[in-house]
């Protein structure tokens, strides 16, 4: 076993560390009380390649593995949760499906464009009466009578990207009647007639991500932009979740870390009772808990990334590993960000810090990509192969 990083690893991770802290964090704060949408640094994250980390050269990406992939998103969403999200998205649930199920055509048109970061993509699955219960959605598309194109009519919610996106991986049924075998996947271009945006959702954290409902009104989807068969969406769903979930997991733990961060500073700097609070033991325990479960979730995510990398060669599927980390980083990111506002007292619950933000950020990391509930579920169905 080896621990050690690859140099390309190192140096988008240098790379990545760089920009955040030069470029991001100066504004993080700032966008999460406007949440402007912060597309000047996300173009210059993608002119750095991270907006496409593991998208081969020839489609605009920078061709690194999922451990490079995680190392950068660790240390953009330290800097900001808000462009982790952007990031993830368009890494992991845009441009994920479509290199592993994309015709050499969809690839050119749909996934250069995003994996340089030139534009944004959205990956659409949720609707408002499903989103654990994903198969049970209602979107419908209808394979024109000339089999020349798709009649897309229904509505997506909770869209991350959805305002600015161009163009969006989008989920609907083609046989109502087959349940999970009935969904097909399809590539939406969103400056089309027939795509509408909805309302804009009003959030808790990664409030400079923008999220909308979006709406299909007889949208003429061409046959050529299916991806994958009639049938297959819910497998290219659950499998692009399955990696998209080591992103999130990669996420929590960049707000956990810079929390922690925060946290060793302050309880060596800030004197009660004439010492330092960090010489009690009650903040000691709090320290060496946050460490050892921030520990813990980084090796967690790491080794998940790594079983995406083989995933990606063998072709065999990672549910287990993605779901693992995901629940563990995101609970210890909830326990790290409450434990680092409580080890800042006052400060810690004010807005002059960015520990409350934070706390704020971390709680989407257990509800978006499948929540904690679905996570155990998944784990619990592949241990014990019962459902
Ligand atoms: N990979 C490949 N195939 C898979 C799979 C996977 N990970 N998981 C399931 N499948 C297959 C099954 O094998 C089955 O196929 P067969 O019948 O041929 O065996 C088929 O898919 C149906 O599977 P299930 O019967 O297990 O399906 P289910 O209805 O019981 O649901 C679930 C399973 C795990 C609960 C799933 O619905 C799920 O993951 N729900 C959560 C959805 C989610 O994460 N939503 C987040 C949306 S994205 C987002 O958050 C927004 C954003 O923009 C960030």
């Amino acid at each position: 076993m080896d621990f050690q990083l690859t140099e390309e690893q190192q140096m988008i991770q240098a790379a990545a560390r760089d920009f955040a802290k030069t470029e991001i964090e100066p504004i993080a704060a700032a966008i999460d009380e406007t949440g402007e949408f912060p597309l000047s640094t996300i173009r210059k994250m993608g002119e750095l390649g991270l907006m496409g980390i593991e998208v081969p050269d020839e489609y605009g990406g920078a061709g690194l593995d999922s451990i490079g992939y995680a190392l950068a998103l660790i240390e953009i969403s330290a800097a900001c949760a808000s462009h982790g999200t952007i990031m993830s998205v368009n890494n992991s649930l845009y441009a994920n499906g479509l290199l592993k199920h994309g015709t050499e055509e969809q690839k050119q048109t749909f996934l250069k464009p995003v994996a340089s970061g030139e534009a944004i993509g959205a990956y659409a699955l949720t609707e408002p009466q499903s989103g654990s219960d994903a198969s049970n959605m209602r979107l419908r598309a209808e394979l024109s009578a000339d089999g020349s194109h798709y009649v897309i009519n229904g509505k997506k919610s909770w869209i991350t990207s959805g305002p600015v996106a161009k163009y969006v991986v989008l989920f609907g049924k083609t046989d109502p009647e087959k349940g999970a075998k009935g969904i097909t996947a399809f590539m939406i271009d969103t400056e089309r007639d027939g795509f509408v945006r909805g309302k804009t959702e009003p959030k808790m954290g990664i409030r400079a991500s923008a999220t909308c409902e979006i709406e299909f009104e007889n949208y003429k989807c061409p046959v050529e932009w299916r991806l994958g068969e009639e049938g297959q969406g819910f497998k290219i769903a659950m499998g692009v979740l399955d990696a998209g979930r080591v992103g999130i997991a990669s996420q929590a733990v960049g707000i956990s870390r810079a929390a922690y961060e925060k946290s060793l500073e302050w309880a060596r700097d800030r004197k009660a009772f004439g010492r330092s609070i960090g010489e009690f033991q009650m903040i000691q325990a709090k320290i060496a808990d946050m460490r050892t479960r921030l520990e813990a979730a980084t090796l967690l995510t790491m080794r998940a990334a790594w079983a995406k990398t083989q995933m990606a060669k063998t072709g065999s599927r990672m549910s287990l590993e993605g779901s693992m980390a995901k629940l563990y980083a995101s609970e210890a990111a909830m326990f790290i960000t409450h434990q680092a506002v409580q080890i800042h007292g006052g400060m810690g619950y004010s807005r002059e810090m960015p520990l409350e933000r934070y706390f704020r950020d971390a709680k989407i990391t257990e509800i978006y990509e499948g929540t904690s509930e679905i996570q155990r579920m998944v784990i619990g169905r592949l241990e014990t192969g019962l459902r």
